[in-house]
């Protein structure tokens, strides 16, 4: 069978292209794009052709495509200042999966089990002069947070409490350092880019500095800092300070404002509808009590905030298109999409198709009930991206909004202050956030629920019926593929799971017994790449 070319968005201008248009609202252009031509297109940047792929199965065969065919590097040449040269994007392949790969125990559960704790204390910190009520700037408030407790639980004690004014000020002038410009000309002699260059000089130097004084010590840290110290390649060799601080700088820099802005829309949702709000309160007043400590596994219980949270990126992914460009021609159905060119995914346009997710532009949580399971079809939800390079933050930024809300919401009750339809995304940013100003009025709540302990009980016996359910048989599947060694499923489920050093899954026990439905249940539940699938017969 022939194949052609993907149909051509009419209108573009000479020189151009499509580039005023899609500058002017990115999401409108390509929401267009799919109701006008449906799951491929192609359009212009200037010179250069981009293909947009949405849907699950043109998602599927856009996070499924090797990087040998469809090259994620090229899209982020602009980072390598920032995290450095020869560091993740910049480096060749097989060193940048094995870096990527360093990173994920840091991402993991154990240490997540302290990073709940963490980030609790960090909102306590922050809310500590807040006083009986007031008004705050949300979208500030999130960001100074997530950069609070991002630094505490990636840097680690150094950076958080001797270095944190220093700390600051260099991640402010990386920050600046990302810009249109830096897409074309990155080393341009501007004031911008030199303070850019300086800013990462020192931070490198405060890593080489505390690497040396952590090696004194006998008894080391336990934080992220630590494991990538200890880290090694293949070949037996360590990261050097370079790279360890590229690879702690890009970990915040993916997690910052993709999460400061989601929990600024989660509040702000939120407030829109006191009837969702009541029924999250219910839940942490209901798992943690007035006083009751923030653990990581009572938050993994708060199901209808993660929902919540689920249904805000939905709605507001952060990222509202992701880039490939190339390398070797992609056949997808009827089409043929040649080398050379780029290829996008919309998030933000895949959560809006009405077959899969009905009244899409409803804040609908309960979307993702047992009941309903909208995100059922592979690859419809993809707000943290998909397939091998899904984002390895995904859980980390789950537990984070979390356990944010976990405090928040016991401690204080909000409201807008400008009416709903002033809250808007901002498409000007390339990590699109709520606009600011964006303001809500904050009050303490007066008293939480007395009775948790008899609700906890009451929700215990509710899991404990489910679970009386007679199973017959019990298979677990794996696609390979997606695999990305984790081994949150190893956590979840030892008894059935083996992830060794290099990351290589075993499974254990491809039909394991009864006992162990509910672990191998969780096991695909935390698979942050949505490897696993339990399936069974009544
Ligand atoms: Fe692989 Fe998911 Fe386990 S990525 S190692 S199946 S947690």
């Amino acid at each position: 069978m022939t194949q052609k070319a993907p149909p051509k968005v009419p209108g573009a201008w000479p020189l151009l292209g499509h580039m005023l248009k899609f500058g002017k609202n990115p999401f409108r252009f390509m929401m267009e794009l799919r109701n006008n031509l449906g799951e491929i297109g192609e359009f212009r940047m200037f010179h250069q052709k981009m293909v947009l792929m949405t849907g699950p199965e043109a998602n599927e065969a856009f996070f499924r495509a090797p990087d040998e065919q469809l090259d994620q590097s090229a899209a982020y040449k602009i980072m390598t200042p920032i995290f450095g040269k020869g560091v993740v994007f910049d480096a060749p392949q097989h060193k940048k999966d094995q870096q990527l790969k360093m990173l994920m125990p840091v991402l993991r559960d154990k240490p997540m089990r302290t990073y709940a704790q963490v980030i609790a204390g960090e909102v306590e910190e922050m809310t500590r002069d807040w006083g009986e009520q007031g008004e705050i700037d949300l979208l500030a408030f999130m960001k100074q947070l997530t950069i609070y407790t991002s630094s505490h639980c990636l840097l680690g004690h150094e950076f958080r409490y001797e270095l944190n004014e220093e700390f600051s000020r260099i991640y402010h002038d990386l920050e600046k350092g990302i810009n249109p410009l830096a897409f074309v000309f990155p080393y341009l002699p501007l004031p911008v880019f030199r303070r850019r260059d300086k800013a990462r000089v020192r931070i490198e130097e405060l890593v080489t500095e505390i690497i040396a004084k952590r090696a004194k010590k006998s008894s080391k840290p336990e934080d992220a800092f630590q494991m990538l110290i200890d880290a090694r390649y293949d070949d037996g060799s360590k990261l050097s300070a370079h790279e360890i601080t590229g690879m702690l700088v890009g970990a915040i820099f993916a997690g910052h404002h993709t999460t400061a802005g989601t929990a600024a829309w989660v509040l702000i949702e939120l407030s829109k509808r006191p009837d969702i709000l009541k029924s999250v309160i219910d839940e942490l007043d209901d798992l943690f009590g007035e006083a009751g400590e923030v653990t990581f596994q009572e938050l993994r219980k708060a199901e209808k905030l993660e929902n919540v949270i689920k249904e805000t990126l939905r709605l507001h992914p952060p990222l509202i298109f992701l880039i490939r460009k190339v390398m070797k021609d992609l056949h997808f159905k009827d089409y043929v999409i040649k080398a050379g060119k780029y290829v996008c995914t919309s998030p933000r346009v895949s959560h809006r198709i009405p077959e899969i997710f009905p009244n899409p532009e409803v804040f609908d949580p309960d979307r993702y009930n047992p009941d309903r399971q909208e995100d059922k079809i592979p690859f419809s939800w993809i707000a943290f991206g998909g397939g091998r390079h899904k984002c390895s933050g995904n859980a980390f930024a789950m537990l984070q909004i979390k356990a944010i809300f976990s405090f928040l919401l016991r401690k204080y009750t909000f409201e807008l202050v400008s009416p709903p339809e002033a809250y808007q995304d901002d498409f000007e940013q390339m990590v699109v956030q709520p606009k600011e100003p964006c303001l809500v009025r904050y009050r303490k709540r007066e008293a939480v629920v007395e009775n948790a302990t008899e609700q906890k009980l009451a929700m215990e016996k509710k899991t404990d019926q489910r679970q009386e359910e007679v199973i017959q048989s019990i298979q677990v599947k794996v696609d390979y593929d997606l695999c990305q060694g984790h081994a949150t499923c190893m956590t979840e489920a030892p008894e059935i799971f083996q992830v060794d050093k290099k990351g290589i899954l075993t499974v254990l026990q491809e039909n394991p017994p009864q006992e162990l439905l509910e672990k191998a249940k969780m096991a695909e539940k935390y698979c942050p790449t949505k490897a696993i699938k339990i399936i069974t017969k009544k």
